[in-house]
């Protein structure tokens, strides 16, 4: 069951890899290895993010090990065969004995990638036809694009292992109703337990959580509400990706099966944070209002 979940929606579906921050310069990378498949991510020379497998065109050799930093290009531990950051194969040792190849079909698999929203996303198969990033991710749109990810900064990352079964994980972040079972200190009290709303974005769905403060409003006309300080708003874009929008920051996490074996999962998760948003949680002004696309 699991190996059909991971090759249906953990294979043709585009997955959040990091904050656009983790690509900071032209010629910069990194390596993901999180979803079972060796990744390695580049902004090349022109600014693009491309994504390929992590995986030398000769023998299979893993190409780099190295988690991030900046390179132009890529020499194969192996036997030497150099890499640029488009993908292609610029140069091989003792090439004359490989009689005449052609360098252009050598070059690394490369995977859909795409910088949206302050991050950057990929999806981790060659093999599934062209991907349209605007058109998936078109009904979360407006929302992403309100946080202005791409601002903000990321204040810690972190990665936790559980084992647990990762349908688990996925419906918690779903739902307030175990908020005061489960998070009897901590959310229970943070929040209007068992309060919630969803905007079906299919496939995407956007859900909202009220804080005890949202009583406040009750005689303040609908139009005038800020938003962001009284709600908690995790935006989950199928199949695994969160963005939950605190009232001061945000949290980053896909939720990924970390192998083949049933009950395990992990989370990614990054928290960022925005000098704009912590300087707008007291603001009242129509500017602050006007970012308020939740
Ligand atoms: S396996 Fe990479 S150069 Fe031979
Ligand atoms: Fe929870």
């Amino acid at each position: 069951m699991l190996a059909r979940e991971v090759e249906t929606l953990f294979r043709k579906f585009p997955i959040i890899m990091e904050h656009a921050e983790q690509l900071p310069e032209l010629a910069s990378y990194f390596t993901n290895g999180e979803l079972g498949v060796p990744i390695l991510i580049t902004r090349n020379n022109d600014g693009v993010v491309k994504a390929f497998m992590n995986v030398c065109c000769h023998r299979g050799a893993r190409l780099t090990s190295g988690e991030c930093g900046k390179a132009k290009t890529f020499a194969c531990p192996y036997h030497k065969w150099t890499y640029d950051l488009n993908g292609n194969l610029r140069g091989l040792p003792h090439a004359s004995g490989f009689g005449d190849i052609d360098k252009k079909a050598l070059g690394l698999v490369e995977l859909p990638a795409f910088e949206r929203f302050g991050l950057i996303w990929a999806r981790p198969s060659a093999g599934e036809g062209e991907l349209d990033p605007d058109a998936w991710i078109a009904p979360m749109a407006e929302q992403l694009a309100s946080r202005g990810l791409e601002n903000h900064v990321v204040f810690r990352a972190w990665s936790l292992d559980r084992k647990m079964n990762w349908h688990l994980a996925l419906e918690g972040f779903q739902e307030s109703y175990h908020f005061c079972g489960a998070h009897e200190h901590t959310a229970c009290a943070a929040y209007l337990g068992n309060q919630s709303s969803w905007i079906d974005k299919c496939p995407h769905v956007r859900h909202s959580v009220p804080l005890p403060s949202i009583v406040d409003l009750k005689d303040t006309p609908q139009e005038e509400w800020q938003h962001r300080q009284h709600f908690m708003t995790p935006k989950y874009i199928f199949p695994l990706n969160y963005v939950r929008v605190m009232t001061d920051y945000v949290y980053i996490y896909p939720i990924k099966p970390r192998d083949q074996t049933p009950a395990s999962r992990s989370e990614k998760a990054c928290r960022l944070n925005d000098d704009q948003i912590s300087r707008c949680v007291d603001c009242t002004g129509p500017s602050y209002a006007s970012t308020e696309k939740m």
